[in-house]
């Protein structure tokens, strides 16, 4: 990492600080490695939305996320700003809340004029405890069960239909309904992406959405329910995505769909291209920004409807990882260290796969610094290693880190999207608490889980007692 930084920068964490710009260069939030309000103080400490980030920790606990207001507010500004600037048509974009999930997310994202993705009763139920107008939410997932059906027609919000047994249960759904039920259709694009096997979701051996060939049928028996207004057709392609061509694909692609639906006399008018685009978790990652992405998927629309001679569809998508991951840093305490001679130093913190399970899933990469030391000059390679009973349970391979000690705050980075989202309770450990930060002032959103919240879904048969 020392010998490939541009400027052969040796000292630790400052060299991950947001890059400085010419003044007409926006900040694109999902290209930098540290939220935007981080900054270095007078004591050599990582602050962000002004506060000290080692006094959150002795003020939270740890492992502790710390999630910028400022990062997310205005990664959430650019998706909305730059449709406004490059779609001629109407344009939506949604929060994928799978991301992360919680009250205060879902109602920062509704403040900034997003609705909200969901993809479970669970996450549709948080939506609307944060005051997401029905309206604005979109309810996704393959299999769906009666209750998450129940919950959403009830309350108002669109049905992102996945497959035929749903679209069949939500014509009998449909029959008991006062008013006609708002659906988009999910079709499989066909299109491969670069990205891990397991985010990959557009090629046509996924489990997600209608397979292409049954469109015309799909279609004709949309076109005769009554109950069911269909209001657009839906795509996502996969996650962390560094190219713009498969989207500009899928841009083409759809228009066709939406032209061949008129053809089986189902007209629709929304489209939603999903979300996907990537970010910078390390130094060697060279995503395009938010702008680009919403350009080409713009561009593409608007060039194959003009082809088409079909006018604008409102246009939507819904980007998870690339509004909140960089808006959010896990905090850890470091503790233990263990040196094998010639081969490895292990640097164990306080968490791990239980707070963050994507480095043993996906084998993904992060980036850290050490909150206490942001100018120490790098002095180790070291391992990060979990706490928990797994070998597997390492958060970062060669970390380049300064000399550090027990209490060190170790600062993993780029960890808003699919960490708390993913978290367990492996091994039982309570899950972090989380807090937002913004202009000094820090506000607790999630409540560090205690050995109360852990054994309260246990049951203890009377015959087991003691
Ligand atoms: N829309 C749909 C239908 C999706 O399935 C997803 C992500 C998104 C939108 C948001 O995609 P994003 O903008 O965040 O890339 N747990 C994995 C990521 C799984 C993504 C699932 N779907 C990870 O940690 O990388």
């Amino acid at each position: 990492m020392v010998s490939t930084h541009p400027q052969g920068v040796q000292h630790s964490g400052s060299q991950y600080l947001p890059q400085k710009r010419s003044t007409n260069t926006k900040p694109a939030p999902n290209q930098e490695l540290l939220p935007l309000s981080a900054k270095v103080n007078h004591h050599d400490f990582l602050e962000i939305g002004g506060c000290d980030v080692t006094t959150l920790v002795k003020q939270f606990g740890s492992p502790l996320y710390i999630l910028d207001e400022a990062t997310l507010r205005l990664a959430c500004q650019q998706y909305r700003e730059t449709f406004q600037q490059f779609y001629q048509g109407e344009s939506q974009v949604l929060y994928a809340s799978k991301a992360w999930s919680c009250l205060a997310i879902c109602a920062i994202a509704a403040s900034e004029g997003l609705g909200i993705d969901v993809v479970s009763g669970g996450e549709l139920y948080t939506a609307l405890n944060a005051g997401v107008r029905p309206n604005q939410i979109y309810l996704h997932g393959n299999n769906k069960s009666s209750a998450e059906l129940a919950l959403a027609i009830e309350s108002g919000c669109t049905l992102v239909v996945d497959n035929w047994h749903e679209l069949r249960t939500l014509v009998e759904m449909g029959a008991k309904s006062p008013s006609k039920i708002p659906i988009m259709l999910r079709l499989t694009p066909g299109i491969e992406c670069h990205t891990h096997e397991y985010i990959r979701t557009g090629h046509l051996d996924s489990k997600f959405g209608f397979d292409p060939h049954d469109l015309p049928e799909v279609f004709a028996f949309v076109s005769q329910q009554p109950q069911l207004n269909c209001v657009g057709l839906h795509a996502h392609i996969g996650s962390q995505i560094f190219e713009l061509q498969p989207h500009r694909d899928l841009a083409t692609l759809m228009v066709r769909w939406l032209r061949d639906a008129a053809k089986y006399g189902l007209t629709v008018t929304e489209l939603n291209i999903g979300g996907g685009l990537g970010i910078k978790y390390t130094e060697s990652d060279d995503p395009p920004s938010v702008e680009e992405w919403v350009k080409a998927i713009c561009e593409g629309i608007q060039a194959t409807c003009t082809a088409e001679n079909l006018p604008l569809p409102k246009l939507l998508c819904e980007p998870g990882r690339s509004l909140i991951a960089t808006a959010c840093v896990t905090a850890y305490t470091i503790g233990a260290t263990k040196v094998i001679p010639e081969i490895r130093t292990y640097v164990a913190i306080d968490g791990g796969m239980s707070d963050n399970p994507r480095p043993i899933t996906y084998r993904s990469v992060y980036r850290a610094v050490v909150a206490n030391k942001m100018s120490a000059p790098l002095a180790e390679t070291v391992t990060i290693a979990g706490k928990h009973c797994e070998s597997g349970d390492i958060l970062i391979h060669n970390a380049q880190l300064p000399k550090t000690v027990p209490g060190d705050i170790l600062v993993v980075l780029g960890t808003g999207a699919y960490n708390y989202s993913m978290a367990s309770n492996y091994n039982r450990l309570p899950r972090p608490a989380a807090v937002l930060v913004a202009d000094g002032e820090a506000n607790l959103i999630l409540q560090r889980e205690t050995y109360q919240d852990l054994i309260r879904q246990d049951r203890l048969p009377e015959r087991l007692r003691t």
